[in-house]
């Protein structure tokens, strides 16, 4: 039997849903602050302006992290916070922030864990075309390099770009996310040049020795409807777009345009050597899952030409996200990045299950009972998993959905901002004592 390591446990959290401090010490807008401005975008009509306030409440946040027994503490920098124009002038006291939060966690023994991009682009920069912008490549690398020089000295693992498909499938195509463009011009080009920042992001974090680097891959488990070609096909086509699209250019394989031919259009964007410039050797993949979807085959639907069954009309009950909850994946998917390249390190980056204040904790209790049994079977099987970190301590911003949906194992009080561990945060720390 191989020898299971032990894995590492970890939280997650990004600067846009939990900070609040949206215009405090010389941060700039980002585009969540402009996108929520137009509060009908939001479901509960809320923004992210104080959020949990994690800005004035990060030693709370990490004591709570450090008293359930993680040990790995993931946050995002707020780009507009650190350069509050995207580019040009550094903004000290976001420096000084990050610091503190960074030094803090080795303080208390937490191991920090940079995410460099978590959806928050300063305005600024959108007001230039955002990520259409070819220009992006370059802004992105020197904001790495700033990251670089002020916090590698102390932070070792690293996440470059967090789910490329959602920040870009929301944000440039559908428009439910920041900056609301829509369009398959937009997704394209913004498609093209994300991936291109984040290959020139890891060549920059690299200059400096000893960094482990990595990406954070969104990933659905994609199913046919019916047992029919047409299905099968709709349903790759919808794989190509949500699980290759923004990891197979990185890995050498191009981008999936043969299951997906509206993808050829990409070449529009390319320059001389582009296809190489691609190419990273991460360190670390992290895979972050949450969910399956089930489509059919649909003539009518341009590009895609295929349509998602809701899980509402799914023999499956919908979480308050809408989505079926599916720790299955997570299996699914490690077994299949694995297959890409059986060493290199993965990680389960997020995993995490949402529930509607009155739903029941213990849900979630079920649902990390089901990863954990997820870990150990792949662990036994060979498979390099590191470790897995939670989506998410304190409930916080949840995108266009606002506050409803609760992820967190901290409940969390909007009005009186006051935490407090749930059930399931509980459990974990039982659990996460008993493994020690
Ligand atoms: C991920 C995202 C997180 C969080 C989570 C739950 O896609 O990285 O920021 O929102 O989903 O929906």
């Amino acid at each position: 039997m191989t020898k299971i390591k032990r894995l590492k446990w970890g939280v997650t959290i990004a600067a846009a849903q939990t900070e609040g401090a949206y215009d405090i010490d010389g941060r700039g807008a980002s585009i969540w602050d402009t996108f929520t401005e137009k509060s009908y975008k939001i479901k509960d009509g809320s923004n992210a302006k104080i959020a949990t306030d994690f800005y004035h409440k990060f030693k709370e946040d990490i004591d709570l992290a450090v008293d359930i027994g993680l040990q790995i503490f993931r946050f995002s920098i707020s780009w507009s916070r650190i350069l509050p124009e995207g580019i040009g002038e550094i903004n000290p006291q976001g420096i000084k922030f990050y610091n503190q939060v960074i030094d803090y966690c080795i303080q208390v023994g937490i191991e920090p864990w940079i995410t460099a991009y978590h959806w928050d682009l300063p305005q600024k920069l959108q007001d230039k075309g955002g990520w259409t912008n070819r220009e992006i490549v370059n802004w992105y690398a020197v904001y790495v390099a700033i990251l670089r020089d002020h916090f590698a000295d102390r932070v070792t693992h690293w996440i470059l770009i967090n789910e490329g498909i959602v920040c870009i499938g929301g944000g440039y195509f559908l428009g439910v996310h920041a900056p609301g463009k829509r369009g398959i011009r937009n997704f394209i080009s913004s498609t093209h040049h994300l991936l291109l920042a984040q290959a020139k992001g890891f060549t920059v974090l690299k200059e400096k020795s000893g960094l482990q680097v990595g990406t954070a891959v969104s990933c659905t488990k994609i199913e046919p409807y019916g047992n029919t070609i047409r299905d099968r096909v709709a349903a790759n086509k919808i794989d190509a777009l949500m699980n290759r699209l923004f990891i197979e250019p990185h890995l050498g394989l191009g981008y999936p345009d043969g299951d997906l031919p509206f993808l050829k259009r990409i070449s529009k964007y390319y320059k001389e050597g582009d296809l190489e410039a691609l190419k990273t050797d991460f360190d670390f993949i992290g895979i972050q899952t949450y969910t399956r979807e089930v489509v059919k085959a649909a003539w009518y639907i341009p590009y895609l030409g295929a349509i998602q069954i809701k899980s509402q009309n799914r023999n499956v009950t919908p979480s308050v996200m809408g989505w079926e909850t599916y720790p299955e994946g997570a299996q699914y998917f490690l077994e299949r990045f694995a297959k890409y390249d059986s060493n290199k390190p993965l990680w389960l980056s997020e995993c995490g299950m949402a529930l509607a204040a009155d739903e029941d904790d213990q849900e979630r209790i079920n649902y990390y009972q089901k990863i954990i049994k997820i870990t150990e079977t792949v662990s036994h099987k060979g498979i390099n998993l590191k470790g897995v970190l939670l989506w998410t301590l304190v409930d916080n911003f949840e995108w266009a959905e606002g506050y409803i949906p609760k992820f967190g194992i901290v409940r969390f009080d909007r009005k009186t901002l006051q935490r407090q561990i749930k059930k399931s945060g509980l459990w974990f720390k039982k659990y996460l004592s008993e493994i020690k």
